[in-house]
């Protein structure tokens, strides 16, 4: 299967970098949004990624314009008749993403694979909408997209192996490495990563270290290039503890319950980088 062009739906955070990465690897790219808003944001942080991989020189000049000449944006979802393949980066709401799945099925050719960027919603769950559950499936980008290397291709219950071939040739050509999850909550990175921003914020809360302190040891220590707190605030406080309950509820283990000093922190509205203050001030 050959695929030439991709809509990205949700031009938040994720949704520009995902556009950006399968713009500048030769894609045509419909980037969808419902906020006029968000578009036009996401085409100012594009145009500047862009900018700094020309400067650093790791981009032609040229390519750049290249590459927003594939780029266009919607705020309908109207034109999907002739897209090959659709990455899904709305709100982190089920309800929301199985009504967009249940749009995107009636929408879009039936030969066309549909892929969420979620973090933590059950895949099975989205395909089980759609008239097409074996193209459906996780492709879980990391934030900041155009930089990190890894995404994660969870396969559901439904999902074919030659849907699964298509995503990691995908992310080959976008230059970037896959790796495939079970869809279990969390899927790979963040059951792995979330117990240990938890458990460093206990450290914190129980004044084992400073922020800096834990930071330092994680860094200098264990060769990790970010400290679990320093992640934290960058992921979003918010975000931290809402994966957190995912993982509690899904496994239905109280080894995951969010550390308290994380809930209290949420509440106060210190959600990290994005709000100001976090373990850190910006
Ligand atoms: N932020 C991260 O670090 C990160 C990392 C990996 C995965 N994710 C996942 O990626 C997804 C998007 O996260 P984000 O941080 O980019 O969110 P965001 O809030 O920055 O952006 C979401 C965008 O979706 C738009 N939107 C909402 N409903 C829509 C609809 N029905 N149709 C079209 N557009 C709609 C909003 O207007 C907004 O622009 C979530 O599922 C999140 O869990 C986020």
């Amino acid at each position: 299967m050959t695929i030439t062009t991709v809509a990205v739906i949700g031009a938040g955070t994720m949704g520009s970098g995902i556009a950006q990465s399968f713009a500048q690897a030769g894609f045509t790219v419909r980037l969808v949004d419902v906020s006029p808003q968000m578009l036009a944001r996401a085409r100012g942080s594009i145009e500047k990624s862009l900018t700094k991989f020309v400067e650093k020189g790791t981009l032609p000049a040229a390519e750049k314009d290249a590459t927003l000449a594939r780029l266009s944006a919607h705020t309908v979802m109207s034109d999907l008749s002739d897209v090959d393949y659709v990455v899904e980066a709305i709100v982190e709401d089920a309800e929301a993403k199985r009504a967009l799945f249940r749009e995107l099925d009636a929408l879009t050719p039936p030969r066309t694979i549909l892929a969420s960027n979620t973090s933590s919603i059950p895949i099975a769950s989205l395909a089980a909408v759609t008239g097409r559950p074996d193209r459906v499936l996780g492709m879980h980008f990391m934030n900041p997209v155009p930089l990190m290397v890894l995404v994660e291709i969870i396969r559901a219950a439904q999902t074919s192996d030659a849907t699964m071939k298509v995503a990691f040739d995908l992310c080959k050509a976008l230059g970037k490495v896959a790796v495939e999850s079970a869809d279990r909550p969390g899927f790979i990175a963040n059951r792995v990563l979330m117990p240990m921003i938890n458990e460093a914020i206990y450290a914190v809360d129980e004044r084992v270290g400073t922020p800096e302190a834990i930071d330092q040891v994680m860094k200098l220590g264990m060769n990790h290039p970010m400290g679990p707190l320093t992640l934290a605030d960058f992921i979003g406080l918010d975000v931290c503890l809402a994966i957190l309950r995912v993982l509690r509820d899904g496994f239905n283990d109280a080894k995951y319950t969010p550390c308290p000093l994380l809930e209290r922190m949420v509440a106060e509205g210190k959600l990290g980088r994005k709000s100001g203050e976090g373990f850190y001030k910006y």
